[in-house]
């Protein structure tokens, strides 16, 4: 396979040297262009060396054989790593002012872009509606990754490992819709891009969304503060990829989009009932509703009065069912089962060793892990993830929408 990496003025770009290492040693024909800031930090000749091929980066060169649309329309996949702001934006804008971008413009391959950058200039507006408008016509993109940072910082700007960035890449062109139609047009909207992403069609998919409350009595109930935003993205994302989605909704607090089979249930029991039924006939569960893990020990048939209890009131609680234990134990061997771990822990390591003892406790094939606080997770439009694989490996970081994190996980779920 033809492969074009496209490097970029950014610190990362020595690592865009393993990238290309790895193509090659899988056997691709790798082409590097390398923008005039991507050669202030790693020279030509180790582009070239490690490549096997001469290095492009001049617009003007070869202009004899049209190189800035003969490299586009040679590549199978174009993969740009690092990419920095000015990049993402010059793409999402469709300028041509250097070889790259005209490459960019020209190819009609699947396109790969692994950002890196500074937290503050990754968060900014202007490069999140970039990366939005880059999504929405098709663009992939692997990272960034959660971590330290250039200098003593640390946050979402990192880029993504160099062999996750390789099996992302890979895995996209794996797959037969990966090729976009030749003559696209640039002007298609957000729905049909996702709509012509049907990787998911003809798949069967369960997704839990939104809180449970259990009933203390005919008024009250214990209950949680999700807000069912992530599910429904994850939901809504997979009916865009052509899936058969059954969405399972305990009290969302977000509108459910049209074309979603939604059952609706309250408490734990039910949720259990209604993903028992519905997992039976299907290839993937995704847990991402807030189940209560207890639930008070005797319903109340009239309301709980003041004057009956006292000054306290102690409620007893029993044990529910581990919705998503029991799904993992029963699992067929060619069914996807994705759990959920909401935790309050902020240091990050801990936060990853937490979830690693939830996996093993759940048994599921990936888990997704968030941070949630008084103003984090819950009920907001961003989150920030790390999945686990069923041996406890990190297989993808996000952070962004929920929409966008929703298109990363199924995107982990489907290379499965
Ligand atoms: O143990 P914890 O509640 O943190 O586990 C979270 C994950 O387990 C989520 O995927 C949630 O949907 C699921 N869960 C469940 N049954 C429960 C509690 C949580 O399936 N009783």
């Amino acid at each position: 396979m033809t492969i074009v990496v496209g490097v970029t003025g950014g610190i990362a770009a020595y690592k865009a040297v393993s990238v290309i290492r790895s193509f090659v040693l899988l056997g691709h024909d790798v082409h590097v262009i390398a923008t005039d800031a991507a050669l202030r930090f790693v020279g030509a000749p180790t582009f070239e060396a490690i490549s096997r091929n001469p290095l492009n980066t001049d617009l003007y060169e070869g202009v004899s054989e049209v190189r800035h649309v003969g490299i586009g329309k040679s590549a199978d996949l174009v993969v740009i790593v690092p990419a920095t702001a000015n990049t993402l934006a010059k793409i999402a804008n469709g300028l041509a002012d250097d070889l790259l971008t005209n490459t960019i413009l020209a190819t009609t391959a699947p396109i790969v872009v692994a950002p890196a950058m500074h937290t503050e200039m990754w968060q900014n507006k202007a490069t999140q509606a970039n990366v939005q408008t880059l999504r929405s016509r098709g663009v992939t993109l692997v990272g960034p990754a959660t971590g330290q940072l250039t200098g003593s910082d640390s946050g979402p700007g990192r880029l993504e490992e160099p062999e996750v960035i390789v099996e992302a890449a890979l895995a996209l062109v794996r797959k037969p819709s990966a090729r976009r139609g030749r003559g696209a047009s640039a002007s298609s909207t957000d729905e049909s891009a996702r709509l012509s992403r049907r990787d998911l069609a003809g798949h069967r998919i369960i997704v839990t969304a939104g809180g449970t409350r259990e009933p203390l009595d005919p008024v009250r109930f214990l209950g949680n503060r999700s807000s069912g935003k992530q599910g429904v993205a994850i939901a809504t994302a997979a009916r865009d990829r052509g899936a058969d989605v059954v969405l399972i909704a305990a009290h969302l607090d977000v509108p459910v989009p049209d074309g979603l089979e939604t059952r609706s249930v309250s408490s734990a029991l039910e949720l259990q009932k209604a993903v028992t039924d519905a997992a039976s006939g299907a290839d993937v569960v995704v847990m991402a509703a807030a189940v209560a893990d207890f639930r008070p020990a005797k319903l109340q048939e009239g309301k709980i009065k003041k004057d009956d209890v006292g000054e306290g009131l102690q409620l007893s609680l029993v044990a529910n069912p581990d919705i998503l234990a029991g799904l993992s134990a029963g699992k067929r061997p060619d069914q996807v089962i994705v759990g959920f771990a909401a935790e309050t822990e902020s240091d990050p390591q801990a936060l990853i060793e937490l979830g690693r003892r939830k996996l093993k406790r759940k048994g599921c094939d990936f888990l997704v892990i968030n941070n949630v606080g008084w103003k984090t997770g819950f009920s907001t439009d961003d989150n920030e993830v790390v999945v686990l694989d069923s041996h406890g490996d990190i297989v993808m970081e996000a952070a962004g929408s929920k929409t966008s994190v929703a298109d990363r996980i199924l995107d982990v779920i489907t290379s499965a």
